[in-house]
């Protein structure tokens, strides 16, 4: 398939392009490198061998985007193009629902304007919000986010099944992502936040490098084993390959479906921190700090929906997560401002 990927040059579309590219498909990237570089398009090339187009564009400009599609003709979009940060979001909700909002409603107009169906969102666990104990299956209740990035997606998830509904042409996966780590086992592309990293495996990475003092572990006394929050961490590279099994699941018409990508597995704060130490063969300082304000004690997926109906499940550990998130760091010291 000719693959649209909005937001490909960041994080996870970054790896996805890799994976699709691997698999055979045509890839073509869009992003505006608000949050990314154009360095990870070139190492998306020299990883896969083969190179996708990219274009340079926000795709709430609409003309520009119709114009991509006009000139490229794509089967399929795979939309991770949006903001994500949820500390960010509680202080400029107008702004979190606007952008990831108007991008998605540019999109899905562009897509009919050429008669493009196919598409796969970019959705998360957030959508879960605190109205179901783990593990979490796609049908157990209600969605409800705790924060406006995390009510971005259950709205959109709740557009997009609307439109699926009115019109038999659409045919639209939902990928609800747990937590993901790690990066490419070449090192050569990974995760880059911009400033202090909002999220845990990040934040280690940067303890490690010596880019910051120490980790703040934010509550020990939860009711878990050892008293640290617990999340389904996934390694990059299997998010990216659920991306491709949904992707081959559109070429059956499947209306609107949710599917979790996440490994089943719960890893604690102090574990994984452990992991990192093995990793990078130092040890990681941290200091327990109070519980952050809208953390869960536990959560993972139920993954059994991905696995009989997608064919997909992660294979990578947290240690080949680990090991894997460190190399990009020790190789890529600053990310790709190096
Ligand atoms: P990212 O910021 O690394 O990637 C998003 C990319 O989209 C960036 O390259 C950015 O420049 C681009 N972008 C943003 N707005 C744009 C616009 N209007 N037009 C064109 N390009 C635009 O983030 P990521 O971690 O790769 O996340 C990708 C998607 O997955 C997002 O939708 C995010 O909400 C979702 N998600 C991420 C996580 C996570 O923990 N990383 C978890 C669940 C869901
Ligand atoms: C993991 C664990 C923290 C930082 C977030 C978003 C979610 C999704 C994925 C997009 C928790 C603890 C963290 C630190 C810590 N993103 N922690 N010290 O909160 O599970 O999920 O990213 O959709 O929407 O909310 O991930 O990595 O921030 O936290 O102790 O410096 O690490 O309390 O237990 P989270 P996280």
């Amino acid at each position: 398939m000719r693959v649209l990927v909005t937001g490909g040059a960041g994080y996870i579309g970054s790896h996805t392009a890799v994976s699709l590219l691997e698999r055979g498909h045509d890839v073509v990237l869009v992003d505006s490198l608000d949050n990314s570089s154009r360095t990870a398009v070139e190492r998306i090339t020299q990883i896969a061998g083969r190179q996708p187009s990219f274009h340079e564009l926000d795709v709430r400009d609409e003309a520009a985007l119709s114009a991509v599609f006009l000139e490229e003709r794509p089967d399929a979009v795979i939309h991770f193009a949006g903001l994500k940060a949820v500390g960010e979001s509680v202080a400029e909700p107008l702004r979190y629902y606007s952008h990831n909002l108007d991008s998605t409603f540019a999109l899905l107009r562009t897509m009919t304007t050429h008669g493009v169906h196919n598409l796969v969102f970019s959705s998360s666990a957030t959508v879960y919000g605190e109205g179901q104990e783990a593990p979490y299956a796609e049908d157990g209740g209600l969605l409800h986010a705790t924060n406006p990035y995390g009510q971005t997606k259950v709205m959109l998830e709740r557009i997009l099944s609307d439109i699926a509904h009115a019109d038999p042409r659409w045919n639209i996966a939902l990928l609800r992502y747990f937590n993901p780590i790690g990066a490419h086992e070449s090192g050569l592309i990974g995760e880059d936040p911009n400033g202090i990293p909002n999220n845990l495996a990040p934040y280690i990475s940067q303890v490690a490098i010596g880019r910051l003092p120490q980790v703040g572990v934010f509550g020990a006394d939860y009711p878990t084993a050892d008293g640290t929050g617990e999340r389904d961490y996934i390694h990059v590279v299997d998010l990216a390959e659920g991306h491709v099994a949904a992707l081959d699941k559109l070429r059956e018409p499947i209306g609107v479906r949710a599917w979790n990508l996440g490994t089943g597995r719960a890893t604690s704060v102090f574990a994984l921190i452990q992991a990192f130490e093995a990793a990078c063969g130092k040890s990681i300082p941290y200091e327990v700090q109070p519980r952050r304000a809208g953390d869960l004690a536990q959560a993972w997926a139920d993954t059994t929906r991905a696995e009989t109906e997608l064919g997909w499940r992660a294979s990578r550990d947290i240690d080949a997560m680990a090991r894997d998130a460190w190399r990009w760091q020790s190789q890529n010291p600053h990310g790709y401002a190096d």
